[in-house]
């Protein structure tokens, strides 16, 4: 028995020295170790040996066995740092490969129209003015003359703010409701306040209203124009906007302007475009129409000079109104304007 064990001995020995990987260690941990291990195998016999030999072969199969566990401790040591030093070695990480870059940044394409639609006008001798987007129902809606109950209000459906939260030069209209701005054409009452004329000015800015679908949001972009000073005439207006048209949309688009109503207008207009895409022969853009409508306009009601101290006798003008994030679809014939203010990279990046 003590030959057996003797040999078991060796045997282990070579066996785990050479082992080389975790799994193969424990393999032998359980082959030698184990509870139907050669080791408890050797030792099954000993219940029927006198007891001295007993307990030599005991001594011997406990040394055994602690040299037995002090290899495959090291043994698994050793496989670790094996398999740890492979793992630190490959697979290659090459430091030297460029990295994956930003790309350039580009303006986003509202922004794009919205300053080519300003670029145009200040050719043409326009200045920008702005305004607030929280404004007074007074300038939103009273003094461009839409009476109280006026059904052109219902058009502009809009969000309504407590008038508690309103100071400043506001003050001279206590009690006023507060609105998000529906259209930028209170900066035209706003402007008129401040200055005498002529004024020749060009609003860009965000405006809201109760409306979503594949072209509306509820905040979007107008850009407003008003022109006011002695003698200005309706053949000023439409030059003027046809001018815009051409530089806008190139120099063979043709205007067309229609009867329309605003309250702050007399006449009113409402411009077209001959379409972009099929050049006013009908398609899909344009309804089949060979037409798209860009923006209203006007000749500026005298009620609006009489609010602001002008004198109608004295002073005419127009002023016009118009969406930039829809000219922004037909620039790039985008079907979804939401699509616009999602900021997808990957949409904004093909503009
Ligand atoms: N404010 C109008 C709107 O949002 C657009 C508009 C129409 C503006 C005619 C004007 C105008 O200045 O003269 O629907």
């Amino acid at each position: 028995m003590k030959e057996r064990l003797a040999k078991l001995l060796d045997q282990g020995r070579l066996e785990i020295d050479t082992a080389s990987d975790p799994e193969r260690v424990e393999a032998l941990r359980v082959k030698y170790l184990g509870k139907k291990g050669e080791l408890s195998q050797v030792l099954g016999g000993m219940g029927k040996l006198p007891p001295e030999e007993r307990r030599a072969l005991g001594e011997v199969a406990n040394a055994a066995k602690a040299e037995l566990e002090a290899l495959l401790v090291k043994a698994v040591q050793r496989a670790e740092d094996a398999r740890m030093e492979q793992a630190l070695r490959g697979p290659r990480l090459d430091v030297t490969l460029p990295g994956r870059g930003l790309g350039p940044g580009r303006r986003h394409p509202v922004s794009r129209t919205m300053d080519d639609v300003i670029r145009t006008f200040a050719r043409l001798g326009f200045e920008v003015r702005t305004g607030p987007e929280i404004e007074l129902d007074y300038y939103n809606f009273e003094a461009l003359n839409f009476p109280h109950d006026h059904p052109a209000r219902d058009m502009q459906d809009t969000f309504f703010v407590s008038a508690k939260w309103v100071s400043g030069p506001e003050v001279d209209h206590p009690g006023n409701p507060v609105v998000l701005r529906t259209h930028t054409s209170p900066v035209q009452i706003r402007t008129m306040l401040e200055e005498k004329p002529p004024v020749r000015v060009i609003v860009p800015g965000r405006v809201y209203r109760r409306d979503s679908d594949m072209t509306h949001t509820p905040m979007f972009h107008q850009v407003e124009g008003l022109m006011v000073d002695r003698g200005v005439t309706m053949g000023e207006l439409k030059g003027t906007l046809d001018a815009f048209a051409k530089a806008m949309f190139g120099a063979q688009v043709k205007t067309r302007f229609r009867p329309s109503f605003f309250p702050f207008t007399e006449p009113s207009a409402e411009v077209d475009i001959s379409c972009v895409r099929c050049k006013g022969k009908g398609c899909r853009v344009c309804k089949q129409t060979g037409w798209l409508e860009v923006l209203g306009c006007g000749m500026v009601h005298p009620n609006l000079y009489r609010n602001v101290g002008y004198d109608p006798e004295q002073v005419q003008g127009f002023a016009f109104g118009m969406g930039v994030d829809r000219i922004t679809m037909l620039r790039y014939e985008i079907d979804d304007l939401r699509m616009m203010f999602e900021n997808d990279i990957r949409f904004l990046g093909q503009f």
